[in-house]
């Protein structure tokens, strides 16, 4: 599978009083192949949408690379970087508040292909087309996103975000306001559209169920930190660092046979302000050891594209 997009060690860090650093996403490393799905899971706070942000340059990293087809993109400036926008693009949580009001489904679809230069008889068919894909009849093209349900305000975000054919697109809870049958329908139109487009996608969620359905691989985010990374099948079967178990192990997955005995990790989340060297998970994790502590372990290979932040993983299961 070739390689549309590379992240090298992606820190982010927030300012957020005298003397009090944030680090939202704390070195931070995955790459994404051509028409691949990568899940982002984790709890709220985890840093699933700082990492998608950081990646397609809406905000700055603080350190680490970006690179997309190969191309450094982490230091371009504005003029270049707007080249680039039809090839990386967002699909919002909320449907509606990402839709302009004002515009019929129509010009909203459009709008980016106008913005890319196309003219106006491709942009006509191209519009005709994404409808056709995201499943809108022809006739909600004239209607106003507060006419349609929010499942159909999502496919017209879908439509818009794919429109120019971008090498990959971060979704970020594009299903976390829909009721669980439109979830379902609209993930099964995403790999649809995959399937048929070769877009690659960063589906980010802390539903798991969803997750599991759309992504090839899946990495899963603690305190900034992407703790585990593998094939969906994988980390279903196995999980090779205590927070991804219990984190899988509190979800009822349809498929019984998927399903894991309680594994409990007591206590908070941590703060992500000024962290200290050392685990992430240390304060917390049954399974701490003398070792956890002092030095952030690096993501370990513990069976082909199976990695694990944890120095213990041969402990777990
Ligand atoms: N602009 C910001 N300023 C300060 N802190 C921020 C900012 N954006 C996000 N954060 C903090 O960064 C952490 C990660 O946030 P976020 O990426 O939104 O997590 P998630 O999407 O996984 O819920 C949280 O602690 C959040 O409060
Ligand atoms: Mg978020």
């Amino acid at each position: 599978m070739s390689e549309i997009l590379k992240v090298e060690n992606l820190t982010k860090v927030f300012n957020v009083g005298k003397d009090a650093d944030l680090y939202a996403v704390n070195n931070v490393s995955f790459t994404l192949g051509k028409g691949e799905t990568l899940g982002l899971v984790g709890e709220s706070g985890s840093g699933k949408t700082t990492v998608g942000r950081c990646v397609l340059r809406l905000i700055e990293p603080t350190t680490g690379k970006v690179f997309l087809n190969g191309v450094d993109i982490t230091n371009l400036k504005d003029k270049e970087l707007r080249k680039l926008r039809s090839e990386m693009q967002l699909v919002f949580q909320d449907p509606f508040g990402s839709l302009n009001p004002r515009l019929t489904v129509t010009q909203v679809i459009n709008e980016p292909l106008f913005l890319h230069g196309e003219q106006k008889q491709a942009r006509q068919k191209r519009v005709d087309e994404m409808m056709e894909l995201v499943g809108l009849e022809t006739d909600v093209g004239n209607y106003y996103p507060a006419d349609l349900t929010a499942s159909e305000q999502q496919r017209v975000g879908i439509a818009r975000a794919l429109a120019t054919k971008p090498a990959f697109v971060v979704l970020d809870e594009p299903t976390s306001m829909l009721d669980p049958s439109a979830r379902l329908e609209l993930i099964d139109v995403l790999k649809d559209i995959q399937t048929e487009l070769g877009t690659s996608f960063i589906f980010i969620s802390h539903d798991l169920t969803s997750v599991a359905r759309i992504s090839h691989r899946v990495a899963i985010m603690y305190l900034g930190h992407i703790i585990e990374v593998a094939p969906t099948e994988a980390i279903l079967e196995t999980q090779k660092h205590p927070y991804s178990k219990a984190l899988l192990s509190a979800v009822l997955f349809p498929d019984p046979s998927k399903k894991l005995d309680p594994f409990v990790i007591e206590g908070e989340i941590p703060t992500a302000i000024n962290p200290k060297p050392g685990c992430p998970l240390a304060g917390r994790c049954p399974y701490h050891q003398e070792k956890c502590d002092g030095v952030t372990p690096d993501l370990l290979a513990v069976a082909e594209n199976h990695l694990s932040r944890c120095i213990y993983w041969d402990n777990i299961n």
